[in-house]
């Protein structure tokens, strides 16, 4: 199974669900709809709203974070997963980027696994190493880390996506070669396969990806899906990526 993920960060109003509508219907009718699945991330505003209407449809609704404790908690503007799977949530990201650079420790990314997984949440666990640490050659070293100080064999595999997205490559337009990519995601295989002995969660790419340069991904056949920004706001945009992949 491949993975085609939107994370439109913050963007999208209730209108923009036109974009979703066009990327559903294209994806409906391909003829290879079975061999990938297509799950976006919208604002929390738009998460209720988008899994009603595509509660028996093709595309999977996810959050693009959730808090670290359970269900309800005196925490401002905080939302659980419980309030997230109540709402038709079917996945969380957790560690994004953006998010560990606004403080989520290791110990609050455990927590938010633990919990989102306890309220049937998928969870995509995203990883990634910044620009000087690639600088410093200490990718691999960053990235094991980050895998062994939060996820746990309990949380089962089924339950975990893990989405490699260097953060110099988020929003750059700079991608990895394709032999650094494939060193880097058969060594993220290889810790996972240490986690959950000897089976690996599916492991995706993130960063700066579009219909242009994925065809350098695909020849990667590790690498197991994408975690798509930039690209997933507009439907020709994310379509071209799923074209282009099975082209
Ligand atoms: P871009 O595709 O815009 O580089 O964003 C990647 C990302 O951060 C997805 O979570």
């Amino acid at each position: 199974m491949r993975y085609f993920i939107g994370n439109w960060k913050m963007f999208g109003i209730p209108k923009s669900l036109s974009i979703l509508n066009r990327i559903n219907k294209y994806y409906s009718k391909d003829k290879n709809r079975n061999k990938y699945k297509v799950i976006i991330t919208p604002p929390y505003t738009l998460i209720e709203s988008y899994s009603r209407h595509f509660r028996n449809k093709r595309i999977s609704i996810g959050s693009q974070n959730c808090y670290q404790k359970e269900q309800f908690s005196s925490n401002t503007a905080a939302i659980s997963p419980y309030m997230l799977k109540s709402v038709g949530a079917k996945y969380t990201l957790v560690g994004h980027s953006d998010n560990r650079g606004e403080g989520d420790s290791d110990s609050m990314l455990k927590d938010k696994v633990r919990y989102a997984i306890k309220n049937n949440l998928k969870v995509v666990f995203c990883i990634g190493e910044n620009k000087k640490e690639k600088k410093n050659k200490k990718t691999l070293i960053v990235l094991k880390r980050q895998l062994r100080n939060v996820l746990e064999k309990k949380f089962n595999k089924n339950n975990i996506i893990v989405a490699y997205e260097p953060i110099w490559s988020i929003g750059t337009g700079k991608i990895p070669t394709a032999n650094e990519l494939k060193k880097t995601t058969i060594h993220i295989k290889k810790v996972l396969n240490g986690i959950f002995k000897k089976t690996s969660p599916a492991v995706l790419y993130g960063g700066s990806v579009d219909g242009s340069n994925i065809g350098m991904f695909k020849e990667i056949r590790e690498i197991d899906g994408f975690l798509i920004g930039g690209a997933s706001k507009t439907s020709k945009k994310f379509i071209d990526i799923i074209k282009n992949y099975y082209r």
